[in-house]
């Protein structure tokens, strides 16, 4: 199978030496790529800034900010079976770069925020995209009932949920647990190390994609 991977957070330039971004490591979305490899499928890997070294074998696209992530998925997600968005990408961009570093003036500083393309809702909607489609969902409450809104309102087939407000899993640590949320049903995976996570992730996708691929 043909595999676009999304990982690791984005970056929002508001100056040159200055940028908005979030606590994704990348580890889910890298970990995931590798166990794909693992098990025969060819990835493409399109990251946000990380320190990880990306896994043997895996097709390599680094991006900075989510306009950069929308623009190289909307050119290869057409030829792919299966797309998995484990990336943190930022809902709002500065509505302008200056030029030059900000200097301090005054007490406060407001900055103008606007709204970034949702990539994964673009997948149906804008790219037509066809294959089986997996979003995560990082939430701090309401887990299962934010995902499955998640999954209806981008027209996914499985929202992977994690709940980020736990230290011991999801942002930055080596360990996961993950509620996979499907139209009809519900699944925990429960706390294990991302390695162990994605190789369980990888056996529920591909036979998602192919109870998908039969009824189609
Ligand atoms: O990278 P790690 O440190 O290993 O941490 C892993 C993780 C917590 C980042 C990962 O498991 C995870 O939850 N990734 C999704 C993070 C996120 O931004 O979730 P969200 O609920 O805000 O977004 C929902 C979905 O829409 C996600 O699939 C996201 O990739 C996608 N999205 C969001 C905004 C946007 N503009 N475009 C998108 O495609």
């Amino acid at each position: 199978m043909k595999i676009l991977i999304t990982a690791g957070p984005t970056r929002e330039p508001i100056d040159p030496v200055r940028f908005l971004t979030n606590r994704s490591s990348g580890k889910m979305g890298y970990t995931l790529a590798g166990a794909f490899i693992h098990e025969g499928h060819s990835v493409l890997l399109v990251s946000g800034p990380t320190h990880l070294a990306v896994p043997e074998n895996v097709d390599f696209i680094p991006v900075e900010t989510a306009a950069e992530m929308h623009e190289v998925v909307s050119h290869h997600i057409g030829r792919m079976d299966i797309a998995v968005f484990a990336a943190a990408v930022a809902d709002y961009t500065p509505a302008k770069v200056a030029n030059q570093k900000m200097k301090k003036s005054g007490d406060s500083l407001t900055l103008e925020l606007v709204r970034t393309a949702d990539i994964l809702g673009a997948a149906r909607q804008k790219f037509d995209f066809l294959g089986t489609l997996v979003g995560f969902a990082a939430e701090t409450e309401n887990l299962e009932e934010n995902a499955r809104d998640k999954l209806s309102r981008k027209a996914c087939d499985l929202i992977i949920a994690n709940d980020v407000s736990k230290p011991e899993i999801g942002f930055d640590s080596d360990s996961n647990e993950v509620l996979l949320v499907y139209p009809d049903r519900s699944e925990l995976l429960p706390t294990a190390s991302k390695h162990e996570i994605s190789l369980q992730l990888v056996d529920e996708i591909i036979r998602l994609h192919a109870t998908r691929s039969r009824s189609s």
